[in-house]
C-alpha cells in the first residue's frame, strides 16, 4: 500500500461521529443538522432540463479539456463577475467539482525530492487541502486565522525559511468556516512572497456567490489583474457551481489562470481521467450563463442570516459574516467566567435540544501553541429559514442554561 495514505487524518465528520457514538438526542425533538455544508436550496428547474435534455451526450467520451462552448462560458462569467480577461484556449478546464480538482492540483504542483516539500494551509481549512498536499509527498504548515482582525491569516507568522520551501499555498477566500474575505492588500502580499520564493497559489473561492455586503467578494484573478498581473503567474483559481447553482450532485467546478499551470494539469488530469460527463456540460453552460437563479439563492441567504444571527448573537460571540453559508461562533465564554470547550458545548447541544453543530477545533490542527478553531462552532445554515430559526430558538435555551 502507498504508506503517505496512514499520514491522512480522519476527516471532522469522521472524528465527529465517533465523539458523539454514546451521546443519545433528545427524542421529544425533531433533529435539526447545522453540521455538515451541503447546500440544500432547490436546484432551479432550468438546469435539470438541461439535463434532461442533453442526455444524447452520453453515447460519446468527453474530452478531458471540455467543449469549446463550456471553455467560452467559464471565460464570460470570469469576464462579467470579476471583469478579468482569460483565454478560453489556455486559461480554463473543467472539473467535476472544485473538491477534486484541490486535491489534483497538489498532485500536478509538487515536486517531492526537492527538500523539505512544503505546502502551506489556512488554520482551520478544508481538510482536502491537507489530505492532497500529505497524498503527494509534502509536509504542511498551517497558517493560523486571526479572530482580532476578521479571521485574516496570520502570513506574517510565517517563517522566511518556511517561505522558503513552500511548493504550493492554498488560499480560501471567502473562507470555510470563517466567511473572511481576503483584501487587496493580502494578495499583494501573497503575490509578492510568491515571486520571491516560486510557490504556486491555489485560490479556492467555491463560496464566492453567496455573500452579505454589497460589494461581491474580490476573486483572485480579479486582484491579479489589479496588480498588473493579467498573465496569473503561478496563480490559480478554483471554482464551483455546487454552492452558486444548488447543484452538489453535479460535480461540476471549473479552474482558472496561468497557461503555464493549466498545461500541465491538463496532462495530469488526462490520465486521471477526470473528464466532465457531455450531459453535465451542457447543463453548467446553462448554468454559468445565468445570474438570476444565483440572485434568488443568495437573496434566501441573506434573510436566512439576517433573521438567524442577531438572535444567536444574543448568547454567542457571532457576527454576519462577509460571505459563505457558515456562522463561526464563539462560545468560549458563554458559561459565565468558565471556558467552554467547543467540544462539550456541542456535545449537550445534541444530547439535549438534538441540534448537530460541528465542534471548531476538529476544523483545524494545532499550531503555534494554539488550536484556532477552539472554543468556536461551525453553523451551517443551509436548512429552510424555518428550521434554522427553531435550531437558534434551541440554541438560545440550552445556552443560557449553562
Ligand atoms: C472550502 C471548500 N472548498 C471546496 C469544497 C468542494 O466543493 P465542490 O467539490 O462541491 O465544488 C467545499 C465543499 O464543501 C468547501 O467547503
Amino acid at each position: 500500500m502507498n504508506p503517505l495514505l496512514s499520514k491522512l487524518h480522519p476527516y471532522p465528520f469522521e472524528r465527529l461521529r465517533a465523539l458523539n457514538k454514546d451521546i443519545v438526542p433528545n427524542p421529544a425533538l425533531k433533529p435539526i443538522s447545522l453540521s455538515i455544508g451541503e447546500p440544500k436550496h432547490a436546484t432551479p428547474a432550468f438546469i435539470k432540463q438541461a439535463l434532461s435534455d442533453n442526455l444524447q451526450g452520453l453515447a460519446s467520451y468527453p474530452a478531458t479539456a471540455g467543449e469549446p462552448a463550456l471553455r467560452a462560458a467559464f471565460a464570460a462569467w470570469l469576464g462579467r463577475r470579476y471583469g478579468v480577461r482569460v483565454d478560453p484556449a489556455t486559461q480554463v478546464l473543467p472539473v467535476a467539482g472544485s473538491r477534486e480538482a484541490l486535491f489534483a492540483i497538489a498532485q500536478t504542483v509538487v515536486d517531492p525530492t526537492r527538500p523539505g516539500a512544503t505546502v502551506l494551509c489556512p488554520n482551520p481549512f478544508y481538510q482536502i487541502y491537507e489530505g492532497a498536499a500529505l497524498l503527494a509527498g509534502a509536509q504542511v504548515a498551517y497558517v493560523n486565522s486571526d479572530p482580532a482582525r476578521n479571521f485574516a491569516a496570520d502570513w506574517a507568522s510565517v517563517p522566511d525559511e518556511v517561505w522558503a520551501r513552500t511548493q504550493l499555498l492554498y488560499v480560501c477566500s471567502p473562507g470555510n468556516p470563517t466567511g473572511a474575505v481576503m483584501p487587496l492588500a493580502e494578495w499583494k502580499m501573497l503575490f509578492e512572497l510568491s515571486d520571491r520564493h516560486g510557490f504556486v497559489i491555489a485560490s479556492d473561492e467555491c463560496y464566492s456567490e453567496i455573500y452579505f455586503r454589497d460589494e461581491p467578494p474580490l476573486g483572485s484573478l480579479e486582484a491579479a489583474t489589479a496588480l498588473g498581473r493579467s498573465d496569473f503567474r503561478r496563480l490559480i483559481a478554483f471554482t464551483s457551481l455546487s454552492k452558486r447553482s444548488n447543484v452538489p450532485g453535479m460535480r461540476s467546478g471549473f479552474v482558472a489562470g496561468d497557461a503555464a499551470l493549466i498545461k500541465p494539469f491538463l496532462l495530469y488530469r488526462t490520465y486521471h481521467g477526470s473528464a466532465m460527463n457531455p450531459v453535465v456540460q451542457q447543463a453548467s453552460i446553462a448554468a454559468w450563463n445565468d445570474e438570476a437563479h444565483v440572485v434568488e439563492n443568495r437573496n434566501l441567504y441573506r434573510s436566512k442570516f439576517a433573521q438567524v444571527t442577531p438572535l444567536l448573537a444574543e448568547v454567542l460571540g457571532v457576527a454576519l459574516p462577509d460571505a459563505g453559508f457558515y456562522l463561526w461562533a464563539d462560545v468560549s465564554r458563554v458559561a459565565g467566567d468558565q471556558r467552554t470547550d467547543d467540544i462539550a458545548y456541542a456535545q449537550g447541544l445534541l444530547a439535549q435540544y438534538n441540534v448537530a453543530v460541528l465542534p471548531g477545533s476538529l476544523l483545524a490542527r494545532e499550531s503555534d501553541g494554539k488550536n484556532p478553531g477552539a472554543g468556536r462552532i461551525r453553523l451551517a445554515l443551509v436548512a429552510s429559514v424555518d428550521e434554522c430559526l427553531e435550531a437558534a430558538h434551541r440554541i438560545l435555551s440550552y445556552t443560557r442554561s449553562l
